[in-house]
């Protein structure tokens, strides 16, 4: 699937639920959110369908996200039938952690071996804040436990956030250190969530110089290989893990864009900072062929924009109108 820019569409992010056990600051209002009801939200069934379809121009990795994924019932037979679906070379999870001891096993045994986790601090109190309730604890033993059960790579997402957890950029480089871990750091992105974003947003420049000063690291050049998404990845050095970088606002990563986002509620959404979808859901519920459907999937992708709209940092314009539980990250 080639785009209007010559770059090739291989890579879809599921949102299966938009309901997620946490309430993270950035992510959702403190208020709550209107959910989405039952039959709003795609079946399991009619997300294989586009994805089989998909694979068949195409699409080789797909990455199952949330609100929370492991929140959502038949979850995990969800992962096995995707694996069932052939042709697929990369089938992995985004998840907070929360049920990860619980379920770790069932999800490895259905065929996933690479999970990412999303983990914004390494302080219970503030973990428990930022989370509006999470329990640390419960994350780091699912971490614990994905690592014997044989997951590789693990990835832990961490949000930057200027004045919350820019002082445990070392915490993280030293778990990275001391585990086979990839520890990213994503610079916040204005989404649809009030928070103070020219005061809370962190270049990951600033980040990367506080790291250097504790640890060497050593830039990973040979990228092709490694499924790495946009992130700018690290070795320590003596270390046994990493540390990336992921800049969608100090560096557009946008001429290596490979993605479409599948929202929980049936759209295909181009960008993650550009608000224009395409309707799958009323396709999929009024009887279209297949050849409809690749229709509309190809439409998606030559409707991806070349960049995605420039942030400014001063004025903490949303980008992104739609709550990221909806659409995944
Ligand atoms: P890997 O294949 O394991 O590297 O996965 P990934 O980096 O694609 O997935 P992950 O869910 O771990 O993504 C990390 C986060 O990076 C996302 O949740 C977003 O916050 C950010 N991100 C990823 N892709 C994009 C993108 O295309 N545009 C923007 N603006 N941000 C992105
Ligand atoms: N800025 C940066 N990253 C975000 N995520 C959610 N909202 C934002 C935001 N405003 C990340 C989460 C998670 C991933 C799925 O998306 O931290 O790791």
């Amino acid at each position: 699937m080639l785009d209007t820019y010559s770059r090739e569409i291989n890579y879809l992010r599921v949102s299966i639920t938009d309901r997620c056990n946490l309430h993270c600051v950035y992510c959702r209002p403190k208020e709550g959110i209107s959910l989405q009801g039952h039959e709003d939200i795609l079946r399991y069934e009619e997300i294989i369908r586009v994805v089989s379809i998909a694979v068949k121009m195409g699409l080789i990795k797909v990455r199952v996200t949330g609100g929370e994924p492991l929140v959502r019932r038949g979850c995990i037979e969800f992962l096995a039938a995707l694996k069932r679906v052939e042709g697929l070379k990369d089938i992995s999870l985004t998840t907070n952690g929360i049920f990860l001891e619980e379920f770790v096993r069932k999800i490895f045994d259905a065929g996933i071996s690479r999970i990412n986790v999303s983990l914004d601090s390494l302080n219970r109190d503030k973990y428990f804040k930022i989370t509006r309730g999470g329990n640390l604890d419960a994350v780091l033993c699912g971490i614990a436990r994905a690592e014997e059960v044989g997951f590789f790579p693990i990835k832990i997402n961490t949000v930057a956030i200027k004045g919350f957890n820019d002082d445990e950029a070392l915490d993280f480089a030293r778990l990275a250190a001391e585990k086979p871990f990839q520890i990213r750091f994503i610079e916040l992105m204005p989404t649809g969530q009030k928070m103070n974003y020219g005061e809370e947003y962190m270049p990951a420049s600033q980040l990367i110089e506080k790291i250097s000063q504790k640890f060497e690291l050593e830039p990973l050049k040979n990228k092709k290989n490694r499924s790495d998404g946009p992130a700018r990845i690290f070795k320590i050095r003596g270390g046994r893990g990493e540390v990336g970088f992921i800049n969608p606002v100090s560096d557009h990563f946008c001429h290596t864009c490979n993605r479409l986002r599948l929202t929980s509620d049936g759209k295909l959404r181009v960008c993650l900072l550009n608000e224009a979808e395409v309707d799958l859901k009323n396709a999929l519920r009024g009887n279209c062929s297949d050849e409809e459907l690749e229709k509309l999937i190809r439409e998606a992708v030559l409707l991806k924009p070349k960049k995605h709209d420039e942030v400014c940092v001063e004025n903490s314009l949303k980008k992104c109108l739609r709550n990221m539980s909806e659409i995944g990250g």
